[in-house]
């Protein structure tokens, strides 16, 4: 007979993994002594969420008694309209990190591999430790994803590859050739993730977001290749928690099983709905971007900092050592502008900056000129 006083534990064990978690720590939004900040650590959207959308959340309160389209069914058809996918190629999250979990959550658990490159975003390494997954990275180069590199490190025990393009923290992407290669040179059985949360930014005409990888693994029936995308950044809906992920039914079935059933809120799935309608707001934003992002480059460069070539909404600064980057961080931080370190990211000699408003980025080029 089961013996209670038997069991050694005195208390609730969590699973291994979870204590190797660094939780994940967002751009903060408030100093101390400061009654507006400006905070360009977060990558939000510069010219904020189309007007239409906020009206959108704001009519479908009306029905905050009743429970969300679990389904997320208008949303979805016109997404998939969007991207010419059918509908059950496509899932909706509260954000694409909730998609990126399940994934992990989906194809990997202890003794499995979750490989990505060296400065890869946080989320995909959380997710894996949660799961007792390990965790592979390789090397990047000028921190920009390696395909070789990604390639030597698949074992028999990989399961997913995660590749955000372009990066977060780096900004950097890889081209529609390069990621080809990628999927090509990986086993049929590893499930490539292509993150676009920023696949909107990039004009560069060799970018691809993987659209054409995962319409070719649908057509061949093959399951082997996803893509996420967001209305957290270039749609400016991130408090609004939106994210979605296409590829093949085979792939999205199994995270309908496990998703909660009603994860995207009904305000939510209004505002994602009206803001794909706005696409001349996205072009504003877009455009807004590529000016302040080659205004803010133009000013770096000239007072002599090397900047990593960004397809996003952001820049990554590189100093001359860690110390300058935290004398440069500190200094900001008393003149209001938060931006965001990311040694975690093993760039302790950085500081990625946000693309803001003009007058946010004004501030923030006025604050580094004293630096
Ligand atoms: C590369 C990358 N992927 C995914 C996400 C998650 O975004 P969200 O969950 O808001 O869709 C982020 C957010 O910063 C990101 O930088």
């Amino acid at each position: 007979m089961f013996d209670v006083r038997a069991v050694p534990q005195t208390r609730p064990q969590m699973r291994p993994g979870i204590e190797r978690i660094t939780p994940y720590k967002p751009g903060e939004s408030q100093l101390p002594g400061h009654d507006r900040v400006i905070k360009l650590a977060s990558n939000e959207s510069a010219l904020g969420a189309s007007p239409r959308a906020i009206e959108a959340a704001q009519a479908a309160l009306a029905d905050a008694a009743l429970y969300p389209d679990g389904g997320c069914a208008a949303l979805r058809a016109a997404l998939a309209e969007h991207h010419g996918v059918a509908a059950d190629q496509l899932v909706c999250g509260a954000g694409s990190e909730q998609l990126l979990s399940l994934l992990v959550r989906a194809y990997a658990g202890p003794g499995d591999e979750v490989l990505q490159s060296q400065h890869a975003f946080m989320v995909y390494r959380i997710a894996a430790d949660a799961q007792g997954a390990h965790n592979v990275f390789a090397p990047e180069r000028d921190a920009r994803v390696d395909v070789d590199a990604l390639l030597d490190r698949v074992t028999e025990k990989t399961r997913l590859v995660f590749v955000a393009n372009p990066g977060n923290p780096t900004g950097t992407w890889i081209g529609r050739r390069a990621l080809r290669r990628l999927r090509a040179g990986l086993p049929a059985r590893v499930l490539l993730v292509i993150d676009g949360a920023y696949a909107d930014y990039p004009d560069d005409p060799e970018f691809s977001d993987g659209h054409d990888l995962v319409a070719e693994a649908i057509a061949a029936q093959a399951d082997n290749v996803v893509v996420t995308r967001t209305f957290s950044k270039a749609y400016g809906l991130a408090g609004l928690r939106v994210g979605y992920l296409y590829g093949p039914p085979s792939v999205v079935e199994p995270l309908n099983r496990i998703r909660e059933v009603f994860n995207v809120t009904a305000p939510s799935q209004a505002a994602a709905l009206a803001a794909l309608a706005d696409q001349a707001h996205l072009a504003q934003t877009l455009a807004h971007n590529r000016r302040e992002i080659d205004r803010l480059g133009a000013f770096l460069a000239d007072r002599g900092y090397k900047t990593s070539p960004s397809g996003a909404n952001f820049l990554l600064v590189h100093f001359d050592t860690a110390e300058r980057a935290q004398a440069a961080d500190a200094h900001l931080r008393e003149q209001g502008i938060i931006v965001r370190p990311v040694a975690g990211y093993g760039l302790p000699q950085c500081l990625r900056v946000t693309v803001g408003a003009e007058a946010d980025n004004d501030a923030f080029m006025t604050a580094l000129d004293a630096f």
